[in-house]
């Protein structure tokens, strides 16, 4: 029975270009709606920028322009990187649009009236100088646990403290460095601790769609009873912001918008409102309660509590239809190394289409990754190459390229029926792939199409065809079976290439069109079907290479692979060409063989946080001639992993336990080994060629890690 879906994902925020986790998700989904479709389901599959919120407003404010033109500039980019991974939404739209602000207004009018709104004075910091309420994150002071200063509004980096922002010692503005103060403003809440509200949430997140599945994965269900509690309750929820604030201006409260996070997923509606107006499609008809429509979210583990607990409840309050299922993912890490959503470390979607990576290596390394449970997925970049080409080259593309020939060569592209065992073994392959698709368990997908395509190519191996082929041209016998063997394979090959599809799109369309000759793209039934011939196997995927993944990642430059200190070896000053090639450290013109940078004040150094770290651990890093990679504690509570190239001059047990600077601000680098996050101070001369060592930095006894050096 054909079933219309409609799929949305996370809607990012509009200051920040996309980072890979953003992709991993929209090729999750966008695989998950390919594979829908090809069952012959209608599925509408939208997104949008996440445009509101006092972030947004404040970073277009410093780059002085208006936060509409911000948003603008981050639209504009975007379609680089869904074409370039072959996502392809059917409407992209914004949470700054007037669908949003209908639908905005229509469902808090609704909560309204159906009692579910409240109005509270609340207390809250205020920045005097800046005229505006703070919210938690540009709020800094001392934590009144541990006593550590700089910690943020909510919790302490340091003890782990947690904490309200009026329990910080000696608050201030982190905007203005202001001292807030406390300031009573009239906020709105959504009264979810009402016993409707209580009774609602129990049944729904324990709830099942029509079709049976649950609305929630196990692990993301039991994370909801935990914040439900014993009592079911939730604390009401805070919807209303004072002005300034950039976001949708609440009905009958001039001055009062609505927090971002209410109006970001009623984007989800306005991008399909935008997209149905469109197509001439009726939306209400389409988000019938009563009607057949699967409302399909794909979010990260970070955003559970919005969409499976606040979401469900605006929807339903407002007498509109609820999710038929929340689709939760974990996080994509480097090299087993965390990314941080802000900071985006890690692999650069951009960088990695301009090193002319295939975007179909990615897409089908993030599918053979991925279940339908929430855990990370590790990208490593030697994991990547062995997989892609061992069973996207070696496995799947080499039967079309080894067969196609033989078919060529003798028969004139004209195959041969293959068996019926053979048939009936793919159908069976593609109904437990078509399962594994549906159910997100990607990777399961992947193993069972590999499985499959080994046996192709045993089957080939075996029957050896090469031996036929010489004598195929004298002996019916041989020719028959040469003509068996290799059609077989090419109906292996195609069938591979449409259980491939939902992950391979642009790759199968090839196939489809080039290779089998139809003016359409493979639908799922296409796997059974045998085609009758083939045209010339034309080059269908080039193998990873080792340097386009060392020009993906931030691999040490080679001039400052050696020199371990904290800057990479400075272009000579001018001067430098006046004096002998060979210097000494002693030097006096030129110290350490390169002139004095210039001035710098006491505030630029300032921005330089320099710590003491102790080296709790050191290694060799494989495959790195220069690198030693150092794990220090650098009095965080936490490890840092640092890579220097101090190789030359060290074993790594001469390090281990001693102490030595960290530049603790450094924004964290992705190589190729993994993070580094830091660098440690060492020095050597300008010319390490003429004056080779390397002298790592050691205080003198008393130091602590942890202490900062100024
Ligand atoms: O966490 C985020 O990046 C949010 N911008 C996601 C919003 S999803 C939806 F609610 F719009
Ligand atoms: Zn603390």
């Amino acid at each position: 029975m054909s079933r219309t879906f409609f799929v949305t994902t996370a809607l990012p925020y509009a200051n920040g270009s996309f980072h890979v986790g953003h992709i991993m998700e929209y090729i999750q989904a966008d695989i998950w709606v390919r594979f829908m479709r090809s069952q012959g389901h209608t599925v509408h599959f939208v997104g949008a920028d996440d445009a509101h919120g006092a972030p947004i407003m404040l970073k277009a404010e410093k780059e002085g322009i208006a936060p509409e033109q911000l948003v603008a500039r981050y639209a504009a980019e975007r379609p680089q990187y869904l074409n370039g991974f072959h996502v392809q939404f059917d409407h992209w739209h914004s949470t700054h649009s007037p669908e949003n602000v209908a639908l905005s207004h229509d469902i808090y009018r609704r909560l309204r009236d159906a009692g579910l709104i409240d109005s509270r004075v609340i207390e809250q910091f205020y920045d005097p100088v800046k005229a505006m309420f703070l919210p938690d994150r540009y709020i800094q002071g001392t934590c009144p646990r541990c006593k550590s200063p700089e910690q943020n509004g909510d919790s302490c980096e340091v003890c782990g403290a947690v904490y309200a922002p009026t329990d910080l010692i000696e608050p201030k503005s982190t905007l203005t460095g202001a001292t807030p103060v406390l300031r009573q403003s009239e906020h709105l809440f959504f009264k979810l601790s009402d016993p409707r509200c209580v009774a609602f949430l129990q049944e729904w997140t324990a709830g099942r769609n029509a079709q049976g599945t649950p609305h929630l994965q196990p692990e993301v269900f039991a994370k909801t009873r935990e914040w439900l509690g014993e009592d079911g309750k939730l604390a009401d929820w805070d919807i209303s912001r004072d002005s300034p604030y950039f976001g949708i201006e609440i009905p009958d409260a001039p001055g009062k918008y609505f927090y971002v996070w209410l109006d970001a997923p009623v984007g989800y509606l306005a991008s399909l409102s935008a997209y149905c107006a469109k197509q001439g499609l009726d939306m209400d008809t389409l988000l019938d309660p009563a009607g057949g429509t699967e409302q399909v979210h794909f979010i990260g583990k970070d955003i559970v509590y919005f969409h499976a607990l606040f979401w469900p409840a605006m929807l339903h309050f407002s007498g509109r239809k609820t999710p038929d299922q929340i689709n939760v993912h974990g996080f994509i890490t480097v090299s087993g190394a965390k990314m941080s959503k802000s900071r985006g470390t890690g692999i650069s979607p951009l960088r990695y289409l301009d090193t002319g990576m295939n975007p179909e290596w990615l897409r089908y390394y993030i599918a053979a990754k991925l279940n339908a449970r929430v855990e990370d997925v590790d990208f490593n970049p030697e994991d990547f190459m062995a997989r892609v080409n061992s069973d996207l080259v070696g496995k799947y593309v080499n039967i079309a390229s080894r067969a196609a020939k033989f078919i060529h060569q003798h028969f004139e592209g004209e195959l041969a029926v293959p068996d019926a065992d053979f048939l009936a073994e793919v159908q069976a392959v593609a109904a437990s792939v078509a399962t594994a698709y549906e159910t997100r368990e990607y990777g399961r997908a992947i193993r069972e199409t590999m499985a499959l395509a080994d046996r192709i190519n045993q089957v080939f191996d075996t029957a050896q065809p090469w031996v036929m082929a010489r004598s195929a041209a004298v002996d019916a016998v041989q020719r028959e079976a040469l003509h068996r063997v290799c059609s077989q394979a090419i109906a292996g090959f195609k069938a591979l290439s449409v259980l491939l599809a939902p992950v391979l799109p642009a790759l199968s369309a090839r196939v489809a069109r080039e290779l089998f000759g139809l003016d359409r793209d493979f639908t799922w039934a296409d796997a059974t079907v045998a085609s009758t011939r083939i045209a010339t196997y034309q080059h269908l995927m080039q193998r990873v290479d080792a340097k386009q993944l060392d020009a993906l990642f931030d691999t040490i430059p080679a001039a400052a692979d050696a020199p371990p200190a904290a800057v990479a070896a400075p272009a000579a000053a001018p001067v430098a060409a006046a004096v002998p090639a060979v210097e000494t450290v002693s030097d006096g013109a030129l110290p350490g063989g390169e002139a004095i940078a210039p001035t710098i004040t006491i505030d630029d150094f300032a921005k330089v946080d320099l710590r003491i770290a102790r080296i709790v651990a050191c290694d060799y890093v494989e495959g790195a001639k220069k690198l030693l990679r150092l794990t220090l504690d650098a009095g965080e509570g936490r490890h840092r992993n640092v890579f220097s190239g101090i190789r030359s001059a060290y074993e790594p047990a001469q390090l281990v336990g001693k102490l030595t600077v960290l530049v603790a601000n450094l924004a964290p680098r992705t190589m190729k080994f993994g993070v580094s996050e830091g660098m440690v101070l060492a020095a050597s001369h300008a010319d390490e060629k003429a004056n080779p060592g390397i002298y790592v930095l050691e205080p003198f006894p008393g130091a602590q890690p942890g202490m900062r050096v100024r």
